[in-house]
């Protein structure tokens, strides 16, 4: 038996938690731990098959573990793409046996890729997927369904089949048209002049259109702008199924970013102004902006370091996710109840999953820098260190284990 006495909880109450185990007996002062429900995760990057040089589960379930998550959905954009059955059990097995490997039991699911020629295969991992994703505008990788036919075949399959579609709702077409008007530009800023405001919005507003005809469950992933807070706002009141992610770099960050970093945070969908994160916040106030997805999408120094074309884009948050969201309650943006229902019970709601009892246990007292260097996601690099950051994860309780995040170490691959 573990007791730990004296733990805070989000209701402002002090209680005595035992965690039943057979090998372990002792007791743990909680005195300054918080008890959080464990972060879910609904959308990170962890690259494999393909790109194990940016990620993989060894290194990103402890950056996870540290962020505070113990539940992720991954992105299907890998190489080979998750779109078909056969890579999808592919891409299962691989993911456990690094999950194995490294020693942390992560929870996971898998989201499965649509693209134009792969409706077929849609039936046959319905049982498996936690949702299809689909990119109305190309981002990293080659996953796009930029056309009218195959996206309004994948609504309808997907209401068939009670499918949730997650979106990366950019316009294809405006994109496209404007990486002409700018072709000679070479400053990372102008990555958000090619995938402007309207991009967003013409691709939102097609979604909400296709949730209403098909009643799909849809969720539109990363909001950026207060234009897309509107319509969402507005689907809503209209009663349609309709969700929406809101990304730690467009709560924490904005065009302004970029004279600090450059490509470091060339982003799909890109970075904004004041008032589009003004009314994220406020739309996280009002119930618009129903859960937090980080879109962790590590690429490494070298990648970054390449012209503004040849950049990827992408921003790691994973491992700093609980510090960012702690400061955050510190300066009055949130309070601890929003918090919860961001990062876990809106995601359990909206995702269906079975419900489960990990929890984490949060040092409030910690004020800190992180630095590059300790970073254990495998990019180590973040746009949110050398920053002030309020709170550090102490203990992590995922599958009835607990972990003490100053002594764990993984297991070597
Ligand atoms: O900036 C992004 N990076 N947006 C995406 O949609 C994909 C992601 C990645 O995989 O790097
Ligand atoms: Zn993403």
């Amino acid at each position: 038996m573990i007791r730990i006495l004296n733990v805070n909880k989000v209701d402002g109450s002090k209680g005595e938690l035992c965690l039943l185990s057979e090998e372990d007996s002792y007791e743990i002062d909680g005195q300054g731990l918080l008890m959080l429900p464990a972060f879910i995760d609904p959308h990170v990057h962890f690259r494999i098959p393909g790109a194990s040089h940016k990620e993989d589960w060894i290194t990103g379930s402890y950056a996870a573990l540290l962020g505070g998550v113990t539940t992720v959905f991954d992105m299907p954009n890998n190489t080979p793409n998750c779109t078909t059955l056969s890579a999808f059990k592919e891409k299962e097995v691989l993911i456990q046996k690094q999950l194995d490997q490294g020693g942390i039991p992560l929870r996971f699911h898998l989201y499965f890729g649509a693209t134009k020629d792969n409706l077929k295969e849609i039936p046959k991992v319905k049982d498996h997927v936690i949702a299809i994703k689909v990119f109305m505008g190309s981002s990293t990788g080659d996953l796009l369904v930029d056309d009218d036919k195959t996206l309004e075949a994948i609504f309808k399959m997907a209401k068939d089949l009670d499918l949730l579609v997650a979106l990366h709702a950019e316009d294809e077409k405006i994109i496209s048209k404007n990486k002409l008007i700018y072709q000679n530009e070479t400053d990372p800023s102008i990555h958000s002049k090619i995938r402007n405001r309207e991009a967003a919005k013409a691709a939102v507003t097609k979604a909400i259109e296709l949730t209403s005809k098909y009643g799909t469950r849809t969720s539109i992933l990363h909001l950026s702008t207060e234009d897309e807070i509107s319509l969402v706002k507005q689907a809503k009141k209209q009663g349609l199924p309709v969700f929406a992610e809101a990304t730690p770099h467009h709560l924490f960050l904005t065009q302004e970013s970029y004279k600090k970093f450059g490509n470091k945070v060339k982003v799909n969908p890109p970075l904004r102004e004041d008032k589009d994160q003004e009314a994220l916040w406020k739309g996280i106030q009002e119930g618009v902006i129903d859960y937090i997805g980080t879109d962790h999408a590590p690429h490494t120094l070298s990648e970054k370091s390449l012209n503004y074309k040849e950049a990827p884009a992408g921003i790691p948050s994973i491992e700093l996710l609980l510090p960012l969201l702690l400061t955050a309650v510190d300066q009055g943006k949130i309070d601890l109840e929003t918090l919860v229902k961001l990062t876990r019970t809106n995601i359990e709601k909206i995702f269906r999953l079975k419900e489960q009892t990990d929890f984490i246990l949060v040092d409030l007292a910690s004020s800190k820098k992180f630095k590059d260097e300790e970073l254990k996601t495998k990019c180590q690099w973040s746009p949110y260190s050398d920053q002030m950051l309020k709170g550090r994860v102490a203990y992590v309780f995922i599958q009835n284990k607990l972990f003490h995040m100053d002594k764990l170490a993984l297991c070597p691959s």
